[in-house]
């Protein structure tokens, strides 16, 4: 099949979450099994500067019509690997930031012309390119409105520029929402602008466009397929969700073992497996010692990694805060984003230097150390469309703490409720339930023998994503 994606994030080239390494596994994984997949992302400065974009050659001068301004852009194409071609689209004045998506806490005000052109711009290149995709794939909101602009541009001009579209949401929390007048930027067919089109309350909604207007739905776990059809989690368009529930699955992301596997992985100090567990010892001691601890240290480490936002339930961890201050343990948490939260995080350590330390920043090698170093990893979220994190820490061995929300609930088993299958620990997604969770934690970690069973069971978790890449390459299939 001739595929083509379209996201904003793409991993290793751009990254603020998981949404860059979802694609950039999926799309590897497709071309794995002889598919010929290309991925749109926007030429931004990060990814322009990238050494393994530098390659990039100019394909194509655009003009882009965005209400009623023509903006010239530029698009550029590499391949990586074969059976994979990325395109860089490009206009300097939306993407050569230092962001994708906003500064100093707030969004940037022109994000919906950016990415209304960011996805006519792929359109155009398919058009002029003569791509005749079998599936043409968009991502989240930044993408949602690709499978409009697509469609129309095959009214306008003719011709049939993919058969089937597909459209992932991996968090509906993000929507996309712009004042009324945005409408008229998109170029779309007026009747678009109503409660059966784009229009939510008085604005505009491009996640809404995503959900009602592709051939196919998708979201990245199956529990959080269902979860989106409720009020409790479906921010808002749990009544279109139920609109589109006959066409709407859940795949579960999986882990791409090229990038995170302790055996192999170069941001580690010494490699290991299950079968040759010495190294996570070296791993624990480098992390303990790169937070300012004694790398002697013998109690659990309690890893954090996530974007600071509330989605991740750092409220319930500075609610624990008496735990983390008065038992023997560390807590090293990497994170970015809200200033609240980093603000709280920062008087959390500044309460107890000698157990807790902060990274308050992106930092890929520091993730890939903590979740290799860490006893334990905490993901309490309050709600989690897949979660990445939690995969990756029982591949590399370290037992997950996690909510029982979405993603979480299909790749985690409770070692207390189920003694012989469980791989980690979980939650209620409130302060006391964490609580719970920690306490028994700690227990956990007093037994080595319990301890050692369900790190082994982590351990040999399957999570490839060969596995999710085959569920994709069905619905394809189904859906043509
Ligand atoms: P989400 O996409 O909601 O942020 P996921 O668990 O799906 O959550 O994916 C998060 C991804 O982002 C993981 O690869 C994680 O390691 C990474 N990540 C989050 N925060 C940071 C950070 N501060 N530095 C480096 N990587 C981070
Ligand atoms: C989103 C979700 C996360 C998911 C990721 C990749 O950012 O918050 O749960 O794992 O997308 O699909």
């Amino acid at each position: 099949m001739r595929i083509v994606h379209v996201a904003s994030e793409l991993f290793p080239y751009v990254k603020t979450g998981g949404l860059a390494d979802a694609v950039g596994a999926l799309a590897s994984a497709l071309a794995d099994k002889g598919h010929e997949v290309s991925v749109f992302v926007p030429g931004y400065r990060s990814v322009l500067e990238h050494s393994g974009a530098l390659q990039a050659e100019r394909k194509h001068q655009l003009k882009i019509e965005v209400g009623d301004q023509v903006l010239s852009g530029e698009v550029r194409a590499f391949s990586p690997r074969p059976g994979l071609t990325i395109y860089l689209i490009c206009r300097d004045e939306f993407f050569d930031r230092r962001n994708p998506y906003g500064a100093g806490g707030r969004d940037y005000e022109d994000n919906a012309d950016r990415f209304i052109f960011f996805c006519k711009a792929a359109v155009e290149t398919m058009r002029v390119g003569e791509f005749q995709a079998d599936i043409a794939h968009g991502h989240d909101w930044q993408a949602a409105l690709f499978p409009l602009f697509l469609r129309d541009a095959e009214r306008r001009h003719g011709g049939t520029l993919a058969v089937k579209t597909v459209f992932t949401v991996h968090n509906i929390a993000y929507q996309g929402v712009f004042p009324a007048a945005t409408f008229g930027r998109t170029n779309l067919p007026d009747e678009l602008n109503s409660m059966d089109g784009l229009e939510y309350y008085g604005q505009i909604n491009f996640l809404k466009g995503g959900l009602l207007f592709a051939d196919r739905v998708t979201t990245v776990s199956p529990r959080y397929a269902q979860e989106i059809q409720t009020a409790e989690f479906g921010c808002g368009l749990e009544g279109v969700i139920q609109s589109r529930a006959g066409d709407i699955s859940g795949i579960l992301n999986g882990v791409d073992l090229a990038v995170w596997n302790p055996a192999i992985d170069p941001l580690i100090p010494a490699p290991y497996s299950a079968a040759d567990p010495a190294g996570k010892k070296l791993c624990r001691a480098e992390l303990l010692k790169r937070s300012g601890f004694d790398p002697k240290f013998t109690g659990p480490i309690f890893g954090m990694i996530c974007r600071l936002v509330e989605q991740k339930g750092v409220d319930l961890v500075l609610a624990n805060r008496d735990f983390f201050v008065k038992q023997n343990c560390r807590l090293i948490v990497l994170g970015a984003g809200d200033k609240r939260l980093e603000d709280a995080l920062r008087q959390l350590v500044a309460d107890a230097p000698e157990k807790v330390s902060l990274s308050a920043r992106l930092d890929e090698a520091m993730s890939h150390l903590i979740e290799a170093g860490s006893d334990f990893f905490v993901m309490p979220s309050l709600f989690e469309p897949c979660g990445l994190n939690q995969m990756y820490s029982q591949i590399y061995g370290t037992v997950p703490v996690v909510s029982r929300v979405g993603g979480l609930m299909d790749t985690v088993i409770d070692a207390d409720d189920n003694p012989s299958f469980g791989t980690g620990l979980m939650c209620l997604p409130t302060a006391a339930g964490l609580r719970d969770a920690l306490d028994r934690a700690l227990k956990l970690f007093g037994s080595r023998t319990r301890y050692g069973d369900v790190q082994r069971r982590a351990f040999a978790r399957d999570f490839s994503w060969a596995k999710a890449a085959a569920v994709y390459e069905k619905l394809y299939q189904d859906s043509l």
